[in-house]
């Protein structure tokens, strides 16, 4: 099977990531990560870049740096970027000249609870139900067409914490099936 090309942007922990590079490694899978981009030189996730030899850059607050990180999708024949808890917003430029998918992995089932907080949010309005969505990227924030989702039950003694452990529970599985569905 010959793979299509994916980027990875992350900001933090990297365990979507992680998973990511796991399951491409499946001969299966439709992508393979073949660089990997972080806002945050300090980010956890840059560990897996360095563990499995993928190559990353560093996104800096400049038309110029957004130039390479661009050129260098263009040379690597990148076919979907993947943002996986990236927290920078991509320009409406970078968006537009890219020319090819762009995802996101948002930790709720959008459109409700889109941006920042979420768990916080879903505690604070009582609802019954949580879960990760995987969705196109446009200009406005989480608003893209929605791929997959995973909802699960809030159980009384959930919190801030055992939310986000659930959540990324979902998304390590999701992320990747929702790249199966895309290119399969
Ligand atoms: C995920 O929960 C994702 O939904 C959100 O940021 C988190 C990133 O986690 N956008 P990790 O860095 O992949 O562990």
């Amino acid at each position: 099977m010959v793979k299509k090309n994916a980027s990875v942007f992350i900001s933090g922990e990297g365990s979507n990531l992680r998973s990511l590079i796991k399951n491409s490694r499946n001969y299966t899978f439709p992508v393979k990560i073949s660089l990997i981009v972080t806002d945050n030189k300090n980010a956890i996730g840059i560990k897996y870049a360095k563990k499995y030899s993928i190559p990353y850059l560093i996104f800096k607050n400049s038309l110029i740096s957004e130039k390479i990180i661009l050129n260098e999708h263009l040379k690597r024949k990148i076919s979907i970027i993947c943002l996986a808890g990236f927290m920078k917003i991509l320009s409406r430029n970078f968006i537009a000249n890219f020319k090819k998918k762009i995802v996101n992995i948002h930790p709720s089932i959008l459109p409700k609870y889109k941006g920042l907080n979420t768990y916080k949010r879903v505690l604070k309005n009582k609802e019954k139900f949580t879960g990760s969505t995987v969705h196109y990227v446009n200009e406005k924030l989480d608003s893209g067409k929605l791929i997959l989702s995973k909802k699960f039950f809030i159980e009384p003694d959930d919190n801030v914490e055992t939310l986000t452990k659930k959540t990324k529970e979902i998304e390590h599985i999701l992320f990747s099936k929702s790249l199966i569905k895309i290119f399969n």
